[in-house]
C-alpha cells in the first residue's frame, strides 16, 4: 500500500497522524473521557487547563449529577432529567420534607426491581451547588469558589469527584439510566490535572 502511495502519500499519511494524536482529546466519544496525557500537545498551561476542565464538564452536565444539582428544590430523574415524581422537596437538609424523606423511599444500595436508585447518603446537593441549566464555564468557577463548594479547597475536588461514593454512584446508576462518562477514577485524575495546571476556566 505505503509503496503505491510514494513519497508524498508517505508524508500525507504522517501529517494525518499527526493530526489524528492531536484532535484525539476533542473527538473522543460522548461516553468516554480523553486522559489528562492526551492533552499534553498544548503548551500554553492555562489553556491546557481549561481544555481538560471541558473535559471533565461532559462528566458535570451528564443528567447522573445534574439531577441532584438541580436549580430548583426539587430533583430531576432519568435520561431527560424530568421533575422527581413523586414531587419531593429538598428541605431544610437536603434530605426532604419531615414527611416525605429521600430515604423513605432510596435505601441503601440500588433496588433495581423498583428502578429506585440508592445510597445511604442519598439526598440533594446545597442550592449553591446548583449546576442545572449552567454552562461548563459558571460550573467552573463555581466549583473552585469555596463560598459555593463547601469551602473546599480545589485540591480537595480530585477526590470528592474520583472517591466518593456517592458521586460515585453516577457510573454505577442501575437498571434504565446511562452512566456519566469514563469512569470515576479517569474523572479524579481529570481533577488532579486540571488542579496541578492552575485550575484555569473555559471560556464557554
Ligand atoms: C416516594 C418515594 C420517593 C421519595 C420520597 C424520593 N424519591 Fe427520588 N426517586 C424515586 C423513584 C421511584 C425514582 C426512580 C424513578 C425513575 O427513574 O423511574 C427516583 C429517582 C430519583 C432521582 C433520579 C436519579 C437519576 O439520575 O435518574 C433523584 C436525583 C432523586 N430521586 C432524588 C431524590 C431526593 C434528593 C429525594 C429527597 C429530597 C427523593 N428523591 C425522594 C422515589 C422517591
Ligand atoms: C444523590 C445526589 C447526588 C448525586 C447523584 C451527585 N451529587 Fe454531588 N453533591 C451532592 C450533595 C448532597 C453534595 C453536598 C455534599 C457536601 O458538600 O459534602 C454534593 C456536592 C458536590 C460537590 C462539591 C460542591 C460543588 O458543587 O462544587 C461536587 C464537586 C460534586 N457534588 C460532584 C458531583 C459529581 C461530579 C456528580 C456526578 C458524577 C455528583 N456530584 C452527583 C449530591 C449528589
Amino acid at each position: 500500500m505505503m509503496q503505491m502511495w510514494g513519497r508524498a502519500g508517505v508524508v500525507v499519511a504522517t501529517l494525518a497522524m499527526g493530526m489524528l494524536t492531536a484532535y484525539a482529546a476533542a473527538e473522543v466519544a460522548s461516553d468516554k473521557l480523553a486522559s489528562p496525557e492526551s492533552f499534553a500537545g498544548i503548551s500554553d498551561t492555562a489553556t491546557r487547563s481549561a481544555a481538560v476542565f471541558s473535559e471533565l464538564g461532559k462528566v458535570l452536565t451528564s443528567p447522573r449529577c445534574v439531577n441532584c444539582h438541580p436549580a430548583s428544590d426539587r430533583p430531576r430523574q432519568g435520561d431527560r432529567a424530568r421533575l422527581h415524581q413523586p414531587p419531593v422537596e429538598r428541605g431544610a437538609d437536603g434530605h426532604g420534607l419531615p414527611a416525605m424523606r429521600c430515604s423513605s423511599c432510596h435505601q441503601n444500595a440500588n433496588f433495581d426491581p423498583g428502578r429506585v436508585p440508592g445510597h445511604p447518603e442519598w439526598h440533594l446537593a446545597p442550592r449553591e451547588m446548583a449546576w442545572e441549566g449552567k454552562t461548563v464555564a459558571e460550573i467552573c468557577a463555581q466549583i473552585k469558589d469555596p463560598a459555593r463548594n463547601g469551602n473546599r479547597p480545589v485540591e480537595a475536588l480530585i477526590d470528592h469527584i474520583g472517591k466518593d461514593t456517592l458521586v460515585g454512584w453516577a457510573w454505577a446508576p442501575g437498571f434504565g439510566r446511562t452512566p456519566a462518562p469514563g469512569t470515576q477514577a479517569q474523572a479524579g485524575a481529570l481533577v488532579k490535572a486540571w488542579a496541578e495546571s492552575g485550575a484555569a476556566c473555559p471560556a464557554n
